[in-house]
């Protein structure tokens, strides 16, 4: 919460003062450029004066008539708005002067000669008004000298640049201002519909786990990431669900077998009974706890394997022979149902766990041979498709199975026909899923196949496991 609120202030504030930055660089360009601007046009007119009235005063001579240097001078300065002439001889005397500012005291004497010498102009304040000066000296005879000495008023533009420069300022004040409520503004509108999310995350708990974030009520940009969200709650419902349904099935299948020795234990100690008879139900009961104790450990089993704490003893395998020995295993079982085994195809050695891949083939013969009809044969083929690694297919003719339950096989607990159960024909659903984990963890693969003709188990197993990869 604290952290939306940091970025909610931060960003409308660097909004707010790039938006600051930008416009003042702008008007320090305005102001700067009309200041050049303003600057070359007092020169360029005080040049020029001064350069008409120097051609006028080099063909003046003191004794000549000064109403006609006066008219000329008049003449020069028609247009001239704020412009003020100075002219003295060499003792200093006033030859001529517009009304105005006394521009005599306006330099120093040392400052008027630097100007006359380097050309250039100054500013001087008189009467409260500011003034660009420049100054020029004509000699007339061998001793004779005429200092000129104009100056343009600059108030004009002072003023202007000082109405510019506060009408920019307040300009950028204003989209300061602007630029500061609309950042806010608009963060305000894109964390809304988020901060709507947000709340209806909030709500979301694990007995309202079925619920998805209709897409309908967010904005395009976030369709995305609500539809990955919703896809996260399907994964984790689906986690949930399973887990639960474990939980239930184990209850469940402990329950069964307790009970009846429960009820069976009642009714033998409701009578006495002779010692063979006490043998036999104690026999029975036997059965009961072997069954139980093997499904204890299928699930400790898993347990290890979800917790990854199931490490293969790796060892050469040779797998024709292994197969073989299994195949042998199960005769009893097979003769029974006049059932036989096609071994086919061959392969080279691999490395795993010889128990852990016993186990796995042999949870999957034992299913084979259970929906196999009688007089059916069992095909195990063996190839190598790669030089790293093998495949196994064991295919048992029998009843198709539907695809819907393929997806599902290797879950655990999950039975076909759960009516086939209730028969007794049936185990508790672990074994495929014991399977799988060995095959993970030998990084390997299966999957299964069944159609009319038969079952197919489809092993893949790397023929070497890295030591890194556990
Ligand atoms: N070869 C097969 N042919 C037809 N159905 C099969 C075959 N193998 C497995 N199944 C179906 O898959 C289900 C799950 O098999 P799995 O081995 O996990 O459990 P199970 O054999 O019922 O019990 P358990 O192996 O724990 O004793 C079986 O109940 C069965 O319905
Ligand atoms: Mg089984």
């Amino acid at each position: 919460m604290k952290r939306t609120k940091v970025i909610s202030f931060r960003l409308p504030l660097i909004v707010c003062l790039l938006t600051c930055g930008l416009l003042y660089c702008f008007s320090y360009l305005i102001e700067s450029s009309f200041e050049k601007f303003s600057i070359q046009q007092n020169v360029s007119e005080l040049n020029s004066v001064i350069s008409s009235i120097e051609r006028e005063l080099i063909y003046f001579s003191p004794n000549d008539n000064r109403d006609e240097l006066f008219q000329n001078l008049l003449l020069i300065l028609t247009g001239h708005h704020h412009l003020f002439v100075y002219i003295i001889d060499e003792s200093g005397k006033v030859l001529y002067r517009t009304r105005g500012p006394n521009l005599a005291v306006a330099l120093k004497p040392a400052n008027l000669e630097k100007i006359i010498t380097e050309h250039g102009t100054t500013i001087s304040n008189l009467n409260k008004s500011s003034y660009r000066i420049a100054a020029s000296r004509v000699i007339v005879e061998n001793d004779k000298h005429y200092t000129t000495i104009v100056a343009v008023g600059r108030d004009l533009q002072l003023e202007f640049i000082t109405r510019l420069r506060n009408g920019l300022g307040l300009l950028i004040a204003i989209s300061c201002v602007l630029a500061l409520i609309g950042s806010f503004i608009s963060i305000y509108y894109t964390q809304k519909p988020i901060n709507r999310l947000i709340k209806k995350i909030e709500k979301i708990n694990l007995k309202r786990l079925n619920y998805r974030i209709p897409t309908s009520s967010v904005p395009t940009k976030y369709i995305s990431l609500v539809r990955a969200f919703n896809k996260m709650l399907n994964r984790m419902e689906d986690v949930f669900q399973r887990q639960r349904n474990f939980t239930a099935d184990i209850a469940h299948e402990m329950r069964t077998p307790i009970t009846n020795l429960t009820t069976q234990t009642q009714i033998v100690l409701n009578n006495a009974r002779s010692t063979e008879e006490y043998r036999e139900i104690l026999y029975s009961n036997l059965e009961e706890y072997e069954k139980m104790s093997q499904m204890i450990s299928d699930m400790l089993f898993l347990a290890q394997a979800d917790n990854h704490q199931l490490v293969p003893n790796l060892i050469d395998i040779d797998l024709v022979s292994m197969l073989t020995m299994m195949c042998d295993y199960f005769e009893p079982l097979t003769d029974e149902k006049n059932i036989t085994f096609n071994l086919e195809g061959n392969c080279s050695h691999i490395q795993g766990d010889k128990l852990m891949l016993g186990r796995a083939i042999s949870n999957i013969l034992s299913n084979a041979i259970r929906y196999t009809p009688q007089n059916e044969v069992i095909t195990i083929t063996l190839s190598q498709t790669s030089v790293k690694r093998v495949k196994i297919i064991i295919a048992n003719p029998g009843e198709k199975i539907d695809s819907r339950h393929l997806p599902h096989l290797f879950d655990r607990f999950y039975r076909v026909d759960e009516s086939r159960h209730r028969n007794g024909t049936s185990g508790a659903g672990i074994g495929l899923a014991i399977v799988k984990s060995i095959i993970q963890t030998h990084k390997g693969t299966i999957f299964v196949e069944s159609d009319d003709r038969s079952t197919r188990f489809i092993i893949n197993l790397p023929t070497a496991i890295s030591p890194h990869n556990h």
